[in-house]
C-alpha cells in the first residue's frame, strides 16, 4: 500500500524550519542504524530557504554532517558554476557552510554533453553507493523535493514518457522551464526512498498543493507530484498556511 500522505501545517515564517528539524531527525535515525545518512537534494526557491535553514547557526552544529552522503533528485543540463545549476545553489547554501567534503557529494553532471550518457552514470554511482544490484532500486534515506506550479517535482514535469519508466533510475528529459535539458530522478527511484519530505510555501503553491493533496479528476492524480507513493517509506509534507489555503480541511 503506497503512504498515505502525512500533512505538517505550519505559520509561515515556520515551515523551513519545522521541515529542518525533520531532516534532522531523519539523518540522526539514518546514522543510528546503518552509519550513514543518505540524502538528496533538489533545486528552487523553496529547497533553497531548506538549506539556508539547515547550514544557519541554530542548525549546523545540531548533526554531525560528516555522516552524510548527498546526492541530487534532479540537475538542470548546465555547467556547475553557472547560477542555475542545482549543484550551485546546494554548494553555496549548503555545503560550503557545513564544510561538507568533495567526497561526500555526487553530484548529476549537468555540463555533460551527453546527457543519457550522464544519467546513466550517476545511475551506476548511485547503484555503487547504495550497493544495489542492477534488479533493484536504491534506496535512499531521505529525498527533498519542491513542487512546482505546474505539479511538477525533480524534473519530473506533466506528460512526460518517463514518468512511465520503471527500469531507469536517472533519465535525461526535457523541460518547459529554462533550461531544457535536465537530468532527473524517476519515479522508480524516488518510490523506494525511505522518506520524502515536500516542502511548498506560498500562495502561488496553494492551488497545486490542493491538486496534488486532494485531487479531483483524474488528471490531477496523474500529475508528477501526485505520483510520488513511496511503496514501503513515508511520506511527508511541509507546508505554510499560505501553501495550505485550499486544501479542505486545516
Ligand atoms: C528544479 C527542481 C524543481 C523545484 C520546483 C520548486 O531543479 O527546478 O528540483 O522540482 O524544486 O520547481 O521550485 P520553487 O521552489 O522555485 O518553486
Amino acid at each position: 500500500m503506497p503512504a498515505v500522505p502525512d500533512i505538517r501545517i505550519h505559520s509561515d515564517s515556520q515551515a523551513a524550519a519545522a521541515a529542518a528539524e525533520f531532516v534532522l531527525e531523519v539523518g540522526q535515525e539514518a546514522v543510528r542504524a546503518k552509519g550513514r545518512f543518505l540524502i538528496a537534494l533538489s533545486g528552487g526557491t523553496t529547497p533553497e530557504n531548506l538549506y539556508r535553514t539547515l547550514s544557519s547557526p541554530s542548525f549546523a552544529d545540531r548533526f554531525d554532517w560528516s555522516q552524510a552522503i548527498f546526492f541530487f533528485s534532479d540537475e538542470r543540463c548546465v555547467p556547475p558554476n553557472d547560477p542555475r545549476s542545482n549543484y550551485a545553489l546546494a554548494d553555496k547554501t549548503l555545503f560550503a557552510p557545513l564544510n561538507i567534503t568533495p567526497s561526500q557529494v555526487y553530484r548529476m553532471a549537468g555540463e555533460s554533453s551527453d546527457p543519457q550518457a550522464a544519467a546513466s552514470e550517476y545511475e551506476r554511482q548511485l547503484r555503487l553507493v547504495t550497493k544495489t544490484v542492477p534488479s533493484a532500486q536504491p534506496a535512499l534515506d531521505l529525498i527533498l523535493l519542491g513542487l512546482g506550479e505546474d505539479g511538477h517535482t525533480a524534473s519530473l514535469f506533466p506528460g512526460a514518457s518517463i514518468l512511465r519508466d520503471q527500469r531507469h533510475m536517472i533519465a535525461a528529459t526535457q523541460s518547459p522551464k529554462d533550461p531544457p535539458n535536465r537530468l532527473t530522478m524517476t519515479l522508480a527511484a524516488i518510490n523506494r526512498a525511505s522518506v520524502i519530505l515536500f516542502l511548498a510555501t506560498g500562495t502561488s503553491k496553494a492551488g497545486i498543493v490542493r491538486a496534488i493533496l486532494h485531487p479531483k479528476t483524474e488528471a490531477e492524480r496523474q500529475l508528477p507530484a501526485a505520483l510520488v507513493r513511496p511503496e514501503e517509506g513515508r511520506l511527508i509534507w511541509f507546508l505554510d498556511r499560505a501553501a495550505a489555503a485550499d486544501l479542505p480541511i486545516q
